[in-house]
């Protein structure tokens, strides 16, 4: 839906100043404001005048069409996610004539597509756990089990609710708790160093590789103290830390690996989830393999650690009403391990789909300035992210976002730089490689559907950008 909120006011008008103070005199209110488009709150007469809701943001954009000086103030259905927009078709205002159109936007990630060739068997999966009398620790849940293990190569998998709970009860798996440290990285999301927090324990970070962006086995080992009780190395982006140099690094230290970006991603020819004494996945439905709401799970290496979470998992109990020890409500529930079911089967194409993507981009953008991702530095790289270093990285954004490309800045901010850590306990080295990464971390946008047209137009424009066509 689109329309003009002022038709014909503008037209012919040699319109040069601040259309947000030329609409403020209208008594529009600007809520956001990107390039020539604008998320404004309208007021309630304008509003019903045009049959909108005035307690949302509405979308303006402006068309400039210069050889006739025409400017339409044109309003658009608002899709707000985050700080971000994207548009609807765009009519030009007082007019049946079509304006030129806006390339399509090129999002950063589209599930849906995805979701929509696979509908059919969502469906079915939705019917059948509709039909049947469990809901928790049913049948799919058993099956995903067994079924992401043996993809994985791990001994056993445990379906959690969350990547985050998952992450805290393989740490409390570990006998992970207060006085003990766990080495980690502080360019992650921060549910790897809050699951550390939430144990009591003491998060201590090291540096990263500037080349993988995931841990400095050296520095992990020199940060080991006789208190150290697990190293928690994140698979970034998709591409697997060096697990066996941390574990020649620092022998004899168990190994959580927080495997949220890296279902598909292997260490040689291992997959992550089989590295460590345990590992941690989530399930959120962007990931490379998301359920359809939260979920998560834990590979585990030996009989003694899947017991025990599936003890902290459902209520410290082994025997139904006999709570053993402090456990927890987190289980994946049956609906989300029947949808992961289904999408597990298509999880290496969807791999197969990201690395196709990644090679156009690696041709595309091997001449710009840009610190790309390399390709498949410790084994299969799955592509969660293309994580690109980015010199003038903002300017770069607001280039893209005015070519109607979504970008993501994925961690704006260092774990360490988190307010909750300005009072939460925490150590760290040096970590100048990671410092120096905020600035200029830049996802473009990935997702296995991704066209070759999009993608093509995402190098184009940031040829452009650079200078270097
Ligand atoms: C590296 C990392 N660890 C842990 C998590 C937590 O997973 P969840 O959102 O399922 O709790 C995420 C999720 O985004 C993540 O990216």
């Amino acid at each position: 839906m689109s329309r003009a909120l002022f038709p014909g006011e503008l037209d012919g008008v040699d319109w040069t100043g601040s259309l947000l103070d030329y609409l403020g005199g209208r008594g529009v209110r600007p809520a956001y404001s990107v390039a020539q488009i604008s998320a404004v709150h309208l007021p309630a007469a304008l509003a019903a005048e045009h049959g909108l809701d005035a307690s949302l943001p509405w979308l303006l954009m402006v068309q400039v069409n210069t050889a006739a000086a025409v400017v339409p103030v044109i309003y658009s259905r608002n899709y707000h996610r985050g700080d971000r927009f994207s548009f609807d078709v765009l009519r030009r205002a007082g007019s049946s004539e079509e304006p030129p159109m806006p390339d399509p936007h090129v999002p950063d990630d589209d599930i849906s597509r995805w979701h929509a060739a696979i509908a059919p068997e969502l469906r079915a999966a939705f019917e059948d756990v509709l039909a049947g009398p469990r809901f928790t620790l049913g049948p799919n849940l058993r099956a995903f089990e067994a079924e992401f293990a043996a993809y994985c190569g791990s001994r056993a998998c445990i379906g959690i609710s969350s990547g985050t709970a998952a992450l805290h009860l393989a740490l409390l798996a570990l006998g992970v708790g207060p006085g003990d440290e766990v080495i980690t990285v502080p360019n992650t999301y921060i549910a790897t160093a809050f699951a550390i927090s939430y144990t009591g324990a003491l998060p201590v970070f090291v540096d990263v590789n500037p080349v993988t962006l995931n841990m400095n086995p050296a520095l992990a080992a020199a940060a080991r103290t006789d208190r150290t009780k697990a190293i928690l190395p994140v698979h970034m982006y998709g591409q697997c830390a060096d697990i066996d140099a941390i574990r020649r690094a620092a022998p004899g230290v168990p190994v959580l690996e927080d495997a949220a970006h890296a279902h598909g991603a292997t260490l040689g020819d291992r997959h992550a989830g089989s590295l460590g004494e345990l590992a941690a996945f989530s399930f959120y439905p962007t990931k490379v393999l998301g359920a359809l709401g939260d979920g998560g799970a834990i590979t585990a290496s030996t009989p003694e650690f899947e017991a025990r979470v599936r003890q902290l998992r459902y209520m410290g109990q082994q025997v139904k009403f006999d709570h053993a020890i402090l456990g927890y409500q987190e289980r994946l529930d049956e609906m989300q391990a029947a949808f992961l079911r289904v999408k597990l089967r298509y999880l290496d194409e969807q791999v197969a789909g990201r690395r196709r993507v990644a090679a156009r981009y690696a041709e595309l953008l091997g001449a710009t300035p840009l610190a790309l991702p390399p390709a498949d530095v410790t084994g299969r790289h799955a592509y969660y992210m293309y994580t690109v270093l980015a010199p003038e990285r903002d300017a770069l954004v607001a280039h893209l976002s005015k070519r109607g490309i979504d970008s993501m800045v994925i961690y704006p901010r260092l774990v360490t730089q988190a307010g909750a850590y300005a009072t939460l306990p925490w150590r760290s080295g040096p970590i100048p490689v990671a410092e120096s990464l905020p600035d200029r971390l830049l996802s473009l946008p990935m997702f296995a559907e991704l066209t070759d047209e999009e993608t093509d137009r995402v190098g184009a424009a940031i040829t452009e950008f650079y200078g270097t066509a």
